[in-house]
């Protein structure tokens, strides 16, 4: 087992990384300095899996623990499920030196972490995630959101995790279709802050998985020591999300989210080419691994329309849309100023027309 730490003005906390950990949670837990009681967070088809272990461990240390199951899915990732979270804590006993245990992947993690930074004003809580991209990105930093009907992620608040417990053995009962959507969140942070980890994965894969998850985490921290509440620098972590949302939305999710995010990184590597701006190596490589995890890096839609929904993503700034521009392998600039013709030829670039609905001249 591996601890790395995260050093932030106002808190300091451990990440535990290793195959096989969550029969360790309980002790982890005793030295995080925990209350006893525990509301353990999660959904049906993450506890019929891990639950019982991890609940077993807790209450071998001496936690009372209470599970409360919330609906899987990120439809249910909203004000009324956490409204509901609020009762059942509440008749569960929870107080203020109480804590949250969420057990799950992103949706889990952002719903319980929300509803433990509002409950009673904010009580602590722990991410134990189960998916990859929660474990190298949403369990750590202190995002937590829910959505609103007309914007994701819109009602939300920063709240540090006392601790992160990450088992890279759970990532075994995974679909591959979750396992892509890490893998592109990876591929990311290897763009945008280590040629190591981006060189590792050209080489080997993503294998070994606890290493690959301990760098591309490393990035994560990082970035998060540097820029605790996203007053600037933390904004890289969003490189390949204002064309990846926008693809999103314009293909009403049947791209998702990872797919989207890697359709993205290729736009802005696309833009940074057009500015001068990018090493001449980063697009063939970014192709070249983004295929080798059958990541797409291109979409079917009209580009006008990707172009149009960008308008409607809440990162652009005052009616200028913000895009993360890769420079070189591992490093990446923030720009408000990329113009017009450079976004839509990118865009001309990650679209493919269906040739099978044009009309035969
Ligand atoms: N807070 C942040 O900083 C941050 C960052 C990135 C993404 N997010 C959020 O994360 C969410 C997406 O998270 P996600 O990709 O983990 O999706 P998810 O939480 O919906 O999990 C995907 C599916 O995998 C299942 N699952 C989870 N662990 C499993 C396991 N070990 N084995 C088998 N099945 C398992 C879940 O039940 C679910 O059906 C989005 O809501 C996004 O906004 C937050």
């Amino acid at each position: 087992m591996e601890t790395l730490e995260v050093r932030l003005p106002d808190c300091t906390y451990n990440i535990w990384l290793g195959e096989g950990i969550l029969s360790l949670a309980g002790d982890l837990l005793l030295k995080a300095g925990l209350g006893r009681t525990l509301a353990l967070v999660t959904n049906p088809a993450v506890a019929a899996l891990y639950a019982a272990p991890l609940e077993a461990s807790l209450q071998a240390a001496g936690f009372a623990v209470r599970r409360v199951t919330i609906a899987d899915g990120e439809q249910y990732k909203t004000l009324a499920t956490v409204d509901d979270l609020y009762s059942r804590f509440l008749a569960a006993g929870l107080e203020r030196g109480s804590a949250v245990v969420a057990l799950g992947g992103g949706v889990v993690g952002d719903t319980a972490g929300f509803a433990a930074a509002t409950y009673m004003r904010g009580i602590p809580f722990v991410q134990v995630p189960t998916t990859l991209l929660a474990q190298v990105d949403s369990s750590v930093g202190g995002k937590v959101a829910v959505d609103h009907a007309r914007a994701k992620n819109l009602v939300g608040a920063f709240h540090q995790p006392r601790a992160v417990i990450i088992d890279t053995a759970v990532l075994r009962t995974l679909l591959p279709q979750h396992l892509r959507c890490g893998l592109a969140e990876i591929v990311k942070h290897g763009v945008l802050g280590s040629p190591a980890l981006f060189e590792h994965l050209e080489r080997h894969g993503a294998e070994p998985m606890d290493r690959v998850v301990r760098e591309a985490l490393a990035v994560k921290i990082r970035v998060v020591q540097q820029d605790p509440e996203e007053r600037g620098v933390r904004a890289i972590l969003n490189l390949g999300h204002t064309t990846g949302h926008a693809v999103e939305a314009v293909t009403s999710y049947r791209v998702p989210h990872g797919d989207g995010v890697a359709i993205g990184m290729v736009a802005a590597t696309h833009m940074a080419l057009a500015l001068g701006l990018c090493a001449p190596d980063v697009l063939p490589r970014l192709l070249a691994l983004l295929g080798r995890f059958g990541l797409p890096t291109s979409v079917e839609a009209d580009p006008n329309a990707i172009y149009e929904a960008m308008f409607a993503d809440k990162k652009k700034k005052e009616g200028r849309l913000r895009f993360i521009l890769p420079q070189a392998i591992g490093s990446v600039i923030i720009s408000d100023q990329v113009p017009e013709e450079v976004v839509r030829l990118a865009l001309a670039r990650i679209t493919t027309q269906d040739i099978s609905k044009e009309v035969p001249i």
